[in-house]
């Protein structure tokens, strides 16, 4: 579905599936549960589902012959921690916004993690004192402005490169490489399970399975505590993603599973239950998720698991999109482990 797109390769290639046996069997053993390790992805600051989205948007930014990337997010955000480590591979600068998203416990929140990298990267960080939206924001287009403003070329690339046109290509891709791995292991997943805020990687999705019939069975876990917004904004770039490549189906908001019960109390901010979900996945797997996105959405298939929301003997896919180096904001919080 991708031929006609350029690609910029930022990821070493197919990222690893395993069986996680031992949650599995915690878990019943009534479905079998698999990891994508997207966290893997990369020997890029980390790696994580940002790197499948940018390959396709940097061959447009190197085309329009900027010289800076720009781009938004929380102070902790891993979007712009890849941001800052693709600038400095590929010989361009780095600016950053840095808004307030998340009420935080940890004194030095704004020093470690995710923004302690970009800093190390070289990006010139800018902290804004501004709550959380996924929207289009007035401190990304001031930052944009004054790039121009002190004689720069900039390449603007919004929140977790959703909105901007290519930003679905990437996980259109990666259904592409589920399919192909199904071949090898001999098996097609019942569901994709996979955690969602900015819309791109849920969107990106919809579209490639959508090409076998399996749109609705990408069950989306919303991180965002802002759903509504979520879920237009997923169906937006779906529909646009898919008129670039041509998909022969019409995607609606009842396509877009998202679901809302894990999020609280507040974006970034994790809840005892996602704690719990960080501690048994670590424990019994030594994968380690993050307290912001994957927690979450280890948390909801958990407890959909639990409740039983899938079929007896379903195979389910999660895809593990990153996020780890925001746990060194969240000492507080796993004081105790
Ligand atoms: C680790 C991690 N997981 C999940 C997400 C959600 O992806 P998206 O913003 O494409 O919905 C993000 C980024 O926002 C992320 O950094």
């Amino acid at each position: 579905m991708l031929e006609k797109f350029e690609r910029y390769p930022l990821t070493f290639g197919p990222t690893h599936i395993e069986k996680l046996a031992r949650l599995g069997g915690h878990l019943g053993g009534g479905v079998e549960i698999y990891a994508k390790r997207e966290d893997c992805n990369s020997g890029l600051a980390f790696g994580g589902n940002k790197l499948r989205k940018m390959e396709y948007i940097i061959p447009d930014a190197i085309a329009s012959g900027a010289d800076t990337l720009v781009s938004i997010g929380g102070v902790q955000s891993n979007h712009t921690r890849m941001v800052a480590a693709v600038a400095a591979k590929i010989g361009m600068k780095c600016r950053l916004v840095q808004e307030s998203w998340v009420p935080h416990e940890d004194a030095v929140y704004d020093r470690v993690g995710n923004i302690q990298l970009s800093r190390i990267l070289g990006a010139d960080v800018r902290l804004v004192d501004r709550g959380f939206d996924i929207g289009i924001r007035a401190s990304w287009e001031a930052a944009l402005e004054d790039v121009k403003a002190k004689g720069g070329k900039p390449y603007a690339i919004p929140a977790g490169a959703s909105v901007h046109k290519y930003g679905g290509l990437g996980y259109v891709g990666f259904a592409e490489e589920v399919r192909a791995q199904e071949k090898d292991l001999g098996f097609a997943f019942d569901y994709i399970v996979v955690c969602t805020v900015t819309g791109s990687t849920h969107a990106g999705m919809l579209v490639g399975f959508a090409a076998d019939g399996r749109e609705r069975r990408v069950i989306g876990i919303d991180a965002s505590a802002t759903p509504r917004q979520t879920r237009e904004q997923v169906l937006e770039i779906a529909t646009r993603t898919a008129g670039l490549v041509e998909l022969d189906k019409t995607l609606t908001l009842d396509d877009v599973v998202l679901i809302e019960d894990y999020a609280y109390p507040h974006y970034g901010v994790p809840s005892e239950e996602t704690k719990e979900a960080i501690r048994l996945t670590a424990r019994l797997e030594g994968m380690i998720t993050d307290p912001v996105y994957e927690g979450k959405s280890m948390q909801g298939l958990i407890d959909l698991v639990k409740k039983g929301y899938f079929p007896k003997g379903a195979k389910i896919l999660y895809a593990h999109l990153g996020g780890a180096p925001a746990l060194s904001g969240y000492g507080y919080a796993f004081r105790n482990g």
